[in-house]
């Protein structure tokens, strides 16, 4: 069985999107695969509730506990690594997490660590990207799916959605139509990677 281990901050729609179609799709049959646990560096993350009426396992990593990155990083490796065995190992979900993570940590679960970020990447890395998007006048925005290196916001892309900008669109209502397509693309590269990492 593999564990697939989901990393939060905040409301956790795109956690949501995944579990959902885990359940509808019977990963656990068809890629013998489970969402195992959703960790959260929040406890007031409102996806740590969904998570928890889907039964699924939660923790909270409260990052403000740690002097350094280093040392989050080590306490957050040493929860998922409950999920980690050689005979059940973890795909390790990014789904909203702000926090950057370090080199030893992305390096550790390489090939198997996933991000979902809101820009048609490598345009626009980083924060605010639906009011940068606008701001450049671009036409066409959208999210990216992809695996997590050392670099913000780079990496081997898994999957992308395109939407168009519409005229006097706002930030609030493009992002509401990216955050729709991220619902769509991200459970679909998830169930990519599963299949690849076999049986
Ligand atoms: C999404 O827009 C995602 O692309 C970005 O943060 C947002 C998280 O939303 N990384 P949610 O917590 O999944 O609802």
């Amino acid at each position: 069985m593999k564990n697939i281990v989901i990393l939060i901050s905040g409301t956790g729609s795109n956690m949501a999107a995944i579990v959902r179609c885990a359940e509808r799709d019977r990963w656990s049959a068809k890629y013998a695969a489970r969402v195992a646990c959703v960790i959260s560096n929040k406890s007031n993350a409102r996806g740590l509730l969904f998570a928890k009426e889907h039964g699924i396992a939660t923790e909270v990593l409260d990052h403000t506990a740690f002097d350094t990155r280093d040392a989050f990083d080590a306490a957050l490796a040493a929860i998922i690594d409950r999920y980690d065995t050689p005979d059940s190992p973890a795909l390790v979900v990014l789904a909203g997490f702000m926090r950057i993570l370090t080199p030893g940590f992305t390096a550790k679960y390489a090939g198997r660590l996933t991000n979902i970020h809101p820009s048609l990447l490598p345009a626009f890395p980083g924060l605010h990207t639906h009011q940068r998007a606008i701001e450049a006048g671009c036409k066409f925005a959208g999210v990216t799916v992809h695996l997590v290196t050392a670099e913000l916001d780079h990496g081997p892309i898994l999957a992308q959605a395109v939407v168009p900008v519409l005229v006097d669109d706002t930030p609030e209502r493009l992002a509401e139509r990216v955050l729709a397509q991220e619902h769509q693309i991200y459970p679909r590269a998830v169930a990519g990677l599963l299949q690849q990492m076999g049986h």
